[in-house]
């Protein structure tokens, strides 16, 4: 059975003194009201992620990287490598979300590289793909998030794939209170697992957890996870409130 998996991205909010706090306050709902069967993870900022590991459960929560270098070590001032996340205690690192791919520029072949070190450094990546608003609107988003996805994560091997969290994030609906439609968001999902069968195998596909990301919200996270191949999402702005974000962890 694939995980169900409720992945916060903090993205460039909180100071450490605010992002301890929403752990802290997470932690104790999570431990009070918290879905047992929800893998929940916390996408904090590199400066908080130590703290945040030690300020929460981690038998019931994770904590992940929003990014890591593109290198193992070295001189690569500014940088963050896979090796130095897992050594705070994340088991996580969010990859090739689209805010990155765009505003800093990271190709397919960057994402490969980052991949491969989060794996080698037993870090599971949440790799994010998804389409923008011209794609949607000219109906070729599969054949552009398929390719998103050959260009990268199928290049694994098995084994590796296995290892792959995939969060679909369209990114017209990003921050923008324009979810995806439960019908958009199912049919993207199943296109996405069809694809990871004939290329790895129908076993392989159903034991892979699908993300959606999106102004994914209280009020919406039901309908959404109701869908067959949803199997949760990764949070945004919901996720930097504690009373918000296990709404929707405890939406299934
Ligand atoms: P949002 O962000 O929930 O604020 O739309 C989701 C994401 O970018 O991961």
């Amino acid at each position: 059975m694939r995980k169900k998996v409720v992945a916060g991205n903090w993205k460039c909010n909180t100071t450490l003194q605010e992002g301890v706090e929403l752990a802290v306050a997470v932690n104790s709902i999570v431990a009070e009201k918290g879905a047992k069967d929800v893998v929940v993870v916390l996408g904090t900022p590199f400066t908080h992620i130590t703290k945040v590991f030690e300020s929460v459960d981690n038998s019931r929560i994770g904590v992940s990287a929003q990014n890591c270098a593109a290198e193992a070590k070295g001189a690569f001032t500014g940088e963050v490598s896979a090796a130095m996340v897992k050594s705070t205690g994340a088991g996580y690192v969010i990859l090739g979300h689209s805010e990155r791919r765009e505003y800093y520029g990271e190709t397919s072949a960057i994402l490969n590289k980052k991949v491969a070190l989060a794996l080698e450094n037993d870090l599971t990546p949440i790799f994010c793909c998804g389409e923008p608003l011209e794609i949607r609107e000219a109906g070729s988003q599969k054949a552009y998030v398929i390719q998103q996805l050959e260009e990268t994560i199928f290049q694994l091997s098995e084994s590796d794939f296995k290892k792959i969290i995939v969060a679909y994030e369209p990114i017209w609906a990003i921050g923008t209170g324009k979810t995806a439609t439960t019908e958009q968001a199912q049919e993207m999902h199943k296109d996405i697992r069809e694809a990871m069968a004939a290329k790895f195998g129908a076993d392989v596909a159903a034991e892979i957890s699908i993300l959606y990301g999106g102004s994914c919200n209280p009020k919406n996270a039901a309908e959404l996870f109701a869908n067959p191949d949803v199997d949760g999402g990764l949070i945004g702005g919901a996720s930097l409130k504690a009373e918000d974000f296990i709404q929707i962890i405890n939406a299934y």
